[in-house]
């Protein structure tokens, strides 16, 4: 399924201050803010970086780039090393949109999505740790606290205890399976499936999104022109209080302005033609001050 930029008129409006200057799109993905960019600013140039795999080979397949669009395959958190080792100093804009793509979840051998086959969930394979070795190895205790840290599970306990109970019987190998433990623990109350805070707990943790999160945020205002703009497209609220906290501190010091004084969101529209777009909160700040 090819992914649908969220927001991408609002990012292009909030973000572009320079038509001929150099951006950064941290979460390259299926290419859809990137495309978008360059189509509507003939005169920019774009680094992308990714670290998955298929958002590479995604890149290399794409004709319309030419010479506009440079390619990285690296956590973004390593941002500023990165940029330094292509001899870019200095940048006019800093696009991040988090969380894991339509292509990603569509992946049933990837273990993102509640029906997949798999239970891995890295979102680069060069790392180590699967969803599959998490759940079949780490202490029950361990598991709730994953599960309540970074998925605000309330039921954490309940779901570690019943995972172990399993996997003293079966090795827990699919996505289809650990989502039928978690079902048995917690009923279902409403449209959103039981396994929902789980899967994401796993995924931030597996993936170390939150501290990559900080990470970016860290070297961001040493890499923005006075005048460039980072925006954040965020989907749950450890990643947004992350952000906002970031953003805050930034303008205490007069680092930087901060633009989105209301957060903003897609359209009504947007979310009936995008529904995966739905939770999307976009933060945006402008760097005022070296
Ligand atoms: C929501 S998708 C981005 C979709 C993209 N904006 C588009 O319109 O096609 C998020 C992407 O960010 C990547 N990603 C997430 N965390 C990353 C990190 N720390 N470093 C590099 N890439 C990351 C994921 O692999 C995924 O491809």
């Amino acid at each position: 399924m090819r992914h649908v930029p969220v927001m991408p008129l609002e990012v292009s409006d909030c973000l572009i201050s320079n038509p001929n200057g150099l951006y950064i799109d941290c979460t390259f993905g299926d290419g859809g803010h990137t495309l978008y960019l360059l189509n509507n600013f003939k005169g920019i140039k774009i680094v992308a970086f990714d670290w998955d795999e298929d958002a590479l080979k995604r890149f290399s397949e794409e004709e319309n780039f030419n010479d506009r669009v440079t390619f990285i395959r690296e956590n973004f958190k390593n941002i500023k090393k990165s940029l330094l080792k292509i001899n870019i100093y200095k940048v006019d804009g800093i696009l991040a949109d988090l969380g894991v793509s339509s292509k990603q979840l569509g992946n049933l051998d990837r273990g993102f999505s509640f029906n997949s086959s798999a239970l891995d969930m890295r979102m680069d394979n060069r790392n180590k740790l699967t969803a599959k070795e998490i759940i079949n190895s780490y202490p029950s205790e361990d598991l709730a606290d994953i599960f309540y840290t970074y998925g605000e599970e309330y039921k954490s306990r309940k779901i570690a205890k019943a995972i172990a109970l399993r996997r003293r019987m079966v090795i827990i190998d699919t996505a289809i399976e650990l989502q039928r433990i978690i079902c048995s623990v917690k009923r279902v109350k409403s449209k959103k499936n039981p396994a929902t805070k789980v899967f994401q707990a796993l995924r931030i943790f597996i993936n170390n999104e939150l501290k990559n999160l900080n990470g970016l945020l860290f070297d961001t205002p040493k890499l923005l022109n006075i005048g460039g703009r980072i925006a954040i497209i965020s989907f749950h609220s450890l990643e947004d209080r992350i952000v906002k906290k970031n953003f805050k501190h930034n303008s205490k010091y007069k680092i930087y302005r901060i633009i989105t004084k209301k957060i903003i969101t897609p359209s009504k529209e947007e979310i009936k033609n995008n529904y995966r777009s739905r939770s999307a909160k976009m933060r945006i700040a402008e760097k005022i001050n070296a």
